[in-house]
């Protein structure tokens, strides 16, 4: 089985995609094989991992809109180990076309479980649209794992709250075992209200925040030009270094789990 981690915030800007690209990077790294599947119609993931958008004929919206199979949109990166199924323009349709079918919700999970997919890929990253509609569903559906990147400042909370809200409906209804975790993103150690933040946030969700937190760090931005990910074009900068260390994180929690073997 592979497993699967969704990123996803009802804000936008809160580096989903840079998490998404970092990690999927790091993962890469450590011996995994990794899907990155780019469900944002403004395809920065495909951009960021060296993909023309104009020239993705068939991206994740084939999956939804024409019922392609989801092993057949993959395709190769510059970096053995990790694939990416791309979006282009045609994602946008796919939000009012996914209503329409029956069971709409299980679309990405029941694709993920192709027999093509979990004997290819360890894990399967999502990155999702700043938009809790019918794609993000379906990536909370698919997930076991769901990571919300959230940057230390107030505005933060009133999407932090109305995502954990989608979080407890996917619970109820497709996933009960979804769980998720905050990861602190774009923190500014210097700027007093990040600090505050980032404790508020720890004391709320005691468990629910990642260890490992992404500070500012313009090799990130930079590293979106290059369609490589942050520790493959520059491996010794503090961002790589956080998303290495955020996958080992993951990779403990994963295997606490017994989901993946060591
Ligand atoms: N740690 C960081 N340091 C500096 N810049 C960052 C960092 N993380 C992300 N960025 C930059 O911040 C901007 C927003 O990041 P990103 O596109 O990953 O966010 P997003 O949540 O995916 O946005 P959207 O909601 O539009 O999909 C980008 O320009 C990105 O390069
Ligand atoms: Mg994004």
């Amino acid at each position: 089985m592979s497993y699967i981690l969704a990123i996803a915030n009802q804000k936008g800007g809160v580096a989903k995609t840079t998490t998404a690209a970092g990690l999927s990077g790091a993962l890469v790294q450590e011996g995994y094989e990794v899907l990155a599947i780019d469900l944002d119609p403004q395809a920065n993931l495909t951009i960021a991992l060296g993909l023309n958008p104009r020239e993705v004929r068939h991206s994740a919206a084939d999956l939804f809109i024409h019922t392609e199979k989801l092993a057949s949109l993959t395709q190769a990166t510059s970096i053995p180990g990790l694939d990416i199924v791309p979006a282009n323009r045609e994602m946008e349709l796919s939000e009012r076309f996914i209503p329409l079918r029956k069971n709409h919700e299980l679309i990405l999970r029941q694709q993920l479980l192709a027999s093509e997919i979990t004997s290819a890929y360890d894990f399967v990253v999502l990155d999702c649209p700043a938009f809790l509609g019918a794609i993000t569903t379906n990536a909370m559906v698919a997930a076991n794992l769901l990571i919300i990147p959230t940057q230390p400042e107030y505005f933060s909370l009133h999407a932090l709250r109305n995502t954990l809200t989608q979080v407890r409906t996917v619970r109820q209804t497709f996933n009960p075992s979804l769980a998720y975790r905050i990861l602190i993103t774009l923190r500014d150690l210097r700027n007093r209200v990040h600090r505050t933040m980032s404790e508020h946030l720890l004391n709320t969700f005691p468990d629910g925040v990642l260890k490992t937190s992404i500070d500012l760090d313009t090799k990130l931005r930079e590293s979106a030009a290059t369609g490589m990910p942050v520790n493959f074009c520059y491996p010794k900068s503090r961002g790589a270094e956080q998303y290495r260390a955020l996958a080992t994180e993951i990779l403990e929690y994963v295997r606490e789990k017994n989901s993946i073997p060591a």
